[in-house]
């Protein structure tokens, strides 16, 4: 957990976010947080569809961080209906991003309602109210999960939002993804902005069908996933063929305890050993495809 003084960035929708020194990455994309969100996270997910024949919704927010995918995903919901109850766990590691987003005024453009459920959730890691009922589990999330596993949390929404893979690896792997995929109810979605093929790969060992999102700021488009297949947007021919090469081969962490450079390693020597196609072979195709 760090004790640093995050400075905020403007992003190009007005909204900001953070810079880490840690993992040397922005949180959200330049092209917006709040944006982000709600494109990568709240749409895929079907939150407001959800909103329409539920009487709670039920969230798994894995990365937490300033708040904003759950923010938008309670303001997307209220706006529709007021009365809905929410149920949400939420997963970080360094408590001072939330606390910080909040005393520096970031999250103003939301409701005073969501402002200041965000703020007892950051303040006291616990939220009880007619339409909230929200903890904040402060830890590594590959222990964390084993929590809400133990509630029987199935969600009807989990947005999975870690740094890029080759900075937090550990957030990334089958072992991990597949503790996750246990915490995703029968109807529910996962989404994330990843489009690495690591990541598609260990969501589907993790026996989740999977499907593509639209791209928006960070170019690529993410992933959305779900337990049946159905209503999930198709990948691409491009897509599926970047699954049968070496960038397809996921990150394992057998004991959910190594570290991002152990998992890194063990990956590459893999790749290395792999008869795979290599991803520059595949991405040289596409390019001669699309001109
Ligand atoms: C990309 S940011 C998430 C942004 C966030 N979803 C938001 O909307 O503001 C990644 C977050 O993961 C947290 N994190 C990093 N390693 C973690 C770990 N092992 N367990 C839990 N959280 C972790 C970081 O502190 C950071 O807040």
């Amino acid at each position: 957990m760090s004790n640093k003084t995050f400075i905020p960035k403007l992003t190009d929708d007005g909204s900001y976010t953070f810079f880490s020194d840690e993992f040397e990455e922005l949180f959200h994309s330049h092209s917006g947080a709040k944006q982000e969100a709600q494109y990568k996270f709240i749409e895929p997910c079907k939150i407001k569809e959800k909103t329409t024949i539920k009487d709670t919704i039920k969230i798994l927010d894995i990365c937490y961080g300033l708040g904003y995918n759950t923010a938008v995903a309670l303001e997307n919901v209220w706006l529709i209906n007021p009365d809905i109850k929410i149920e949400l766990f939420a997963l970080e590691n360094d408590i001072n991003v939330s606390l910080e987003a909040i005393n520096s005024n970031l999250l103003d453009n939301f409701s005073d309602c969501v402002i200041d459920n965000l703020n007892s959730l950051a303040n006291h890691h616990k939220v009880e109210n007619n339409c909230l009922k929200a903890k904040l589990l402060l830890g590594d999330a590959r222990q964390t999960i084993k929590t809400v596993i133990n509630q029987n949390f199935q969600a009807d929404a989990i947005f999975l939002d870690p740094f890029s893979p080759p900075k937090c690896p550990q957030l990334w792997t089958v072992e991990f993804i597949q503790l996750v995929s246990q915490c995703l109810g029968k109807d529910g979605y996962l989404a994330t902005y990843s489009c690495a093929a690591s990541v598609r790969t260990a969501l589907q060992l993790a026996g989740l069908n999977i499907g593509a999102t639209r791209s928006v700021g960070r170019r690529s488009p993410g992933t959305i996933a779900n337990r049946n297949g159905n209503n999930l947007p198709l990948l691409s021919q491009q897509e599926k063929e970047h699954l049968q090469t070496r960038a397809a081969i996921p990150y394992r962490d057998a004991n959910l305890t190594d570290t991002a450079e152990k998992i890194k390693q063990r990956r590459e020597k893999e790749q290395s050993q792999s008869d795979l196609e290599a991803s520059s072979q595949w991405k040289k195709r596409w390019i001669i495809k699309s001109s």
